[in-house]
């Protein structure tokens, strides 16, 4: 793992660390990011037909703050490109507290956007309940503050 600007990485020392404090630390986002999250909340309707990354198929054990097991699925035009998800890709987390589908925590989502945010890699961040409330969207920096970790500058951890 690189970090060559020596980003220090303070979300592993705030009170925001853990996803279970996640909700806590709710980042809601400007009024546009909102408007963005529930379009993108219909976008991902339907998201289980969606493919997984070649190398993690179906809900396998987190090896992040995002839960005990995890599950990750693709948008077409990701899964097709999945070393370097292009503009329009969308990424769709769900965090479960046991390996057991009753278990859904929340659904952490990365759509990438041209020219949304070109520092951290032009990704537009959210995180919902299982019942659709959102909690956090847009420039979310507790979330590229992690993910700008991932190797391959596309702040993507499953692909590294
Ligand atoms: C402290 C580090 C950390 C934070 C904070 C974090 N993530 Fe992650 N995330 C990871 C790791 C590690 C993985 C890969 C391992 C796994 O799936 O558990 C991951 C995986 C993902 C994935 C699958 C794509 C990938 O990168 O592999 C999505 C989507 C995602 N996170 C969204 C989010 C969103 C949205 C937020 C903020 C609400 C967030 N993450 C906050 C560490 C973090």
């Amino acid at each position: 793992m690189q970090n060559p600007s020596n980003r220090p990485l303070l979300v592993l020392v705030g009170a925001c660390a853990t996803v279970a404090l996640l909700a806590a630390c709710a980042s809601l986002g400007s009024p546009k990011d909102q408007q963005s999250a529930s379009l993108l909340w219909q976008k991902i309707d339907g998201h289980r037909q969606w493919g997984f990354f070649d190398s993690h198929v179906g809900i396998e054990d987190g090896h992040g703050p995002h839960g005990k097991f995890v599950a990750t699925f693709l948008s077409a035009s990701a899964h097709a490109n999945q070393a370097k998800p292009p503009f329009g890709s969308i990424l769709v987390k769900e965090n479960y507290t046991k390996n057991d589908a009753s278990a859904l925590d929340s659904f952490t989502v990365m759509q990438r956007i041209e020219g949304y945010d070109p520092e951290n890699g032009d990704w537009f961040w959210a995180r919902f309940t299982p019942a659709g409330k959102l909690t956090h969207s847009g420039k979310v920096a507790m979330c590229f503050d992690c993910h700008f970790d991932a190797d391959g500058d596309d702040f993507v951890f499953l692909n590294d």
